[in-house]
């Protein structure tokens, strides 16, 4: 197998709504590599939204096809790939990810998270199901026990950066900084 440095393979994680489909294509244009978003990939070959593939095919069947793309993306050079937000909590993806590229994690407090999410519909783990209280409140708490699950995956990524208040390309900047011992340029 190639060695991890010559590949320049670089993964971003993070919360839904944390900003890597955003980021991600602007990270890699600096770069010169490709960009891969992993959920985009995932609908158009089902050809269905999220929500539907979770409704109609189950959550299992969405991270078989998940974890089968990040095989196959895990095999290119030069390339940023914008993960879904719950893939770095599978072991196996996570052993995939970790073998042959560098994870990015972006963090991005509750507040600005809920602010984001609340104006989308398209994330199926944060369907209301409970209407006994407000959607609101129901959308924070499952932010909220979500992240708190999933922190201690988040927390191994290589590189750690904080994307509330300030503007993508100085994040951007800092990125391509912090990765220089991570990539052959
Ligand atoms: C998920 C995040 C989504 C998508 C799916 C599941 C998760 O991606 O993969 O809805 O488990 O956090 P984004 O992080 O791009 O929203």
């Amino acid at each position: 197998m190639m060695d991890k440095i010559s590949r320049n393979l670089i993964y971003l994680t993070g919360f839904m709504g944390s900003g890597k489909s955003t980021l991600g294509p602007i990270l890699a244009n600096t770069l010169g590599f490709s960009f891969v978003d992993v959920d985009k990939e995932i609908i158009r070959i089902v050809g269905r939204p999220i929500t539907d593939i979770f409704s109609d095919f189950g959550e299992q069947y969405f991270r078989d096809i998940e974890h089968t793309l990040l095989r196959e993306v895990s095999t290119r050079v030069q390339t940023v790939i914008a993960l879904g937000g719950g893939s770095v909590t599978f072991e196996r993806n996570m052993t995939l990810i970790r073998t042959t590229g560098t994870l990015i994690y972006l963090r991005t407090d509750e507040e600005q998270l809920f602010k984001r999410l609340s104006r989308k519909n398209d994330r199926p783990l944060l369907r209301t199901a409970d209407r006994s209280i407000t959607e609101a409140d129901q959308l924070r708490q499952t932010i909220k026990s979500l992240i708190t699950a999933r922190e201690q995956f988040y927390s191994q990524a290589d590189i750690t950066i904080s994307t509330g208040g300030k503007r993508i390309g100085m994040t951007v900047d800092e990125l391509v900084t912090l990765l220089k011992p991570y990539l052959k340029l």
